[in-house]
């Protein structure tokens, strides 16, 4: 059964708004579902976002999604400790950290677990691209100003509109693969 209206709990509102635009062209609706998730330590985002979905008790056609970004040189640190390492350092302590530094390759990466009726999935989504030298850009939130696509034209995500940052993103392609799972079922 295709479903056409879904819920994303998070307590992001950035998130929500960079799916619905995803989802929308696969005429799936994408409603907010308030949630100041619980995070639990663990290597693998699918099992953080299996674990914040457990906590949400509604009978809806719901998702989690936990994202973060991954650094080369930091042997793909700080990962799912992303949010931890924004809080504490900011994007400034990060570019401090990577001063001088010329192996900057780093990825976003966005795992969504989707659970309805039938049980629970996992959508992933991957970007490639590299960390800037300064903080560029008031667009998106997070390490947006300081991540380069390498599918772009050398502009961090900070400096792109939504739509820009939507076509290429970790985020759009996991909402992406779970639009065409819902949209075939
Ligand atoms: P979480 O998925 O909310 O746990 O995100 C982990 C950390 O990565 C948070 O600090 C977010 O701000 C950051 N983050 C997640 N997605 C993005 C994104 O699309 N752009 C920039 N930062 C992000």
């Amino acid at each position: 059964m295709t479903k056409n209206k879904i819920w994303l709990a998070t307590g992001n509102r950035n998130k929500v708004k960079e799916a619905a635009e995803v989802l929308a062209p696969y005429g799936i609706r994408l409603e907010h579902f308030p949630l100041e998730r619980v995070e639990i330590q663990a290597d693998d985002p699918a099992d953080i976002a299996i674990y914040s979905l457990s906590m949400v008790k509604e009978d809806l056609p719901i998702c989690v999604e936990d994202a973060g970004v991954s650094l080369d040189r930091w042997g793909g640190f700080p990962g799912p400790y992303s949010s931890y390492v924004l809080e504490r350092l900011g994007n400034h302590g990060i570019l401090k950290l990577m001063e001088g530094e010329s192996k900057r390759k780093a990825y976003y990466v966005s795992v969504i677990a989707y659970r309805d009726t039938s049980g629970v999935r996992i959508f992933r989504g991957v970007v490639d691209g590299e960390i800037a030298h300064s903080i560029r850009g008031a667009h998106g939130f997070g390490y947006d100003p300081i991540f380069i696509p390498s599918e772009g034209d050398g502009r961090t995500f900070g400096e792109m509109e939504d739509a820009e940052k939507n076509a290429i993103s970790h985020r759009a392609r996991a909402f992406r693969a779970l639009a065409e799972w819902l949209t075939q079922i």
